[in-house]
């Protein structure tokens, strides 16, 4: 009878999706995980536009490596997505800016996609040092394994750059280099 009492008079917290929850999570590193997330999307949408312009130059093998990137990321966003559900939130989608389709060299596409993937690994950081700074261990255990394969992507484009730079913008160089890619996976 007594247990019985106790247990209706305990309080447990919620979320604003009405979830249950352990731990709120601090309003900046809340902001941290939207942006990251929208990060995330971004680069899924660069990427899928990249594959595209890969496809319509008959590059297969470098649309292949880029589509599958693109899922990637969309993988990736819908993780922080249920993360962000699993922490009893509401996940607000923000608006995305169209991709830019208009490149002049593959070098520049590679460059570019780099840039964007070492953006990527800098916002991993930041959400790392934000979440340890409040002591959100959920949030550290959560994105152990994120930062370790951004890290490995970060490697892959690096290589890819290299490689296509060497290419020097020759036709049958990168030929070369779409014959390997349409390989891979
Ligand atoms: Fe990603």
């Amino acid at each position: 009878m007594e247990l019985l009492t106790r247990h209706s008079s305990l309080k447990i917290s919620t979320g604003p999706s009405g979830r249950a929850i352990a731990e709120p999570i601090e309003s900046d590193l809340l902001d941290g995980l939207y942006q990251h997330l929208t990060m995330e999307r971004q680069a899924s949408a660069h990427y899928f536009a990249v594959s595209l312009w890969f496809a319509e130059r008959e590059l297969r093998g470098f649309s292949k490596f880029f589509r599958q990137e693109c899922l990637n990321e969309h993988e990736h966003a819908e993780k922080f997505a249920e993360y962000l559900i699993a922490r009893g939130q509401t996940v607000v989608l923000h608006d995305l800016p169209a991709p830019n389709q208009n490149w002049t060299s593959v070098e520049d596409i590679m460059k570019v996609s780099f840039q964007m993937e070492s953006d990527v690994t800098t916002s991993l950081q930041q959400l790392y040092s934000v979440a340890e700074r409040s002591s959100d261990v959920r949030t550290t255990v959560f994105l152990d394994p994120t930062v370790e394969s951004q890290l490995s992507s970060e490697d892959e484009f690096a290589y890819l750059l290299g490689r296509v730079k060497f290419a020097n913008n020759e036709p049958s160089a990168l030929l070369i280099i779409d014959g390997e890619l349409s390989k891979q996976v």
